[in-house]
């Protein structure tokens, strides 16, 4: 099987940049950001800024610098941050939080990405010769490890007053925002009206080939183009990354709506089969998560007999399987999908 015929569920950041973003990219006006002279950079940053309601914004290069640079400008060396268990931040960002913010990271367990306010305020450490100083929570939405799960925005202003009660801060790793406002028909501005910054990336579900924007006030966003450059992070003519971004904040939100229907179809096609076990309740924007353990195989083993059908899928744990729906994803590539997975399912029985 060629690989452009391979149908590619293991992420929405698999996604190519659209026409429109190409013609965009080579039309783009641009100069020097590490001098604030790209003028596409700066459009898109005030563009963002606006979307989420806060002062500013900063155009970053990936999610995982979104965070980093976020823990370094939020908290200090040797403080306490207070995030989900199963967050990007603490299992995929290869131990920033340590290795290079030297930061405490105080990992607590959610039900679906969402952390209880109670779970918040007793891991807060009192003030005490022996604690470090507790001073940032992050968020996750949507939470990718829990499967696309949405954290509402009641469930974050929950978090925000407990937060404002005890000093910290609320960061928000927003990298899917779009897909929670998208799936919940609100305003993006309900979520990021609790938190204090918050990152969320173009280069996802909105299909721009690389980027990420951090948005807060004016101060913070200073403070975090200064940590951006520590970081090797500053970039020169980036108007050629932000002229994608500008096309996916004006156009490309609204289509999230259809990798949502994609990702319900293929998860109610899947539980059908034999063998797997899913929560279709999990099911709330583009990922589809599901068990293989009553087939007797490992998620690995699957993915691989999968692939050999001409879907390709992420293993997420020893027996979870993951897909995600995204732009090129169509309801005849659903259909194939389901097939295959029904074909490996006989195949083992
Ligand atoms: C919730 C979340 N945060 C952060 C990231 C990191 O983004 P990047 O891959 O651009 O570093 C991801 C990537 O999948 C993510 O899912």
């Amino acid at each position: 099987m060629r690989p452009e015929e391979i149908i590619d569920l293991r992420s929405d950041t698999v996604t190519l940049p659209t026409e429109e973003m190409l013609d965009a990219i080579r039309r783009a006006e641009i100069g020097d950001d590490v001098f604030r002279e790209d003028p596409t950079v700066n459009r898109l940053e005030k563009i963002a800024a606006e979307k989420m309601g806060k002062e500013a914004a900063l155009l970053v290069t990936s999610g995982t610098q979104a965070n980093l640079v976020s823990l370094l400008s939020n908290a200090n060396r040797g403080e306490l941050v207070i995030l989900e268990s199963e967050s990007h931040i603490y299992w995929y960002e290869v131990g920033g939080i340590s290795a290079i913010a030297e930061l405490l990271p105080w990992p607590i367990k959610s039900s679906l990405g969402a952390l209880a306010p109670e779970d918040v305020e007793a891991s807060i450490r009192p003030k005490n010769i022996h604690f470090p100083r507790s001073s940032l929570i992050c968020l996750e939405n949507t939470h990718n490890r829990h499967g696309g799960t949405i954290v509402t925005p009641n469930q974050i202003k929950a978090v925000s007053e407990v937060a404002q009660k005890h000093g910290l801060k609320l960061y928000l790793d927003g990298a899917r925002i779009f897909n929670a406002a998208v799936a919940l028909n609100a305003d993006v501005k309900e979520f990021t009206k609790h938190v204090d910054n918050l990152m969320f990336c173009l280069s996802k579900g909105l299909c721009c080939p690389v980027g990420s924007l951090l948005v807060g006030t004016d101060a913070f966003i200073e403070k975090s183009r200064k940590m951006r450059k520590i970081l090797g992070g500053g970039m020169r003519q980036a108007g050629i990354i932000a002229a994608p971004g500008i096309v996916a904040l004006e156009s490309m939100v609204n289509r999230l709506e259809e990798d949502h229907r994609n990702a319900r179809r293929l998860a109610e096609g899947i539980a059908k089969i034999g063998g797997i076990q899913i929560d279709l309740s999990r099911v709330q924007t583009n990922m589809v998560c599901f068990d293989v353990s009553d087939m007797g195989i490992t998620a690995d083993l699957f993915t691989s007999k999968l692939k050999q059908k001409g879907v390709s899928a992420l293993a997420l744990a020893k027996n979870k399987v993951r897909m995600v729906t995204h732009r090129g994803i169509e309801k005849e590539h659903i259909e194939k999908s389901i097939s295959a997975v029904e074909s490996v399912s006989h195949e083992l029985s």
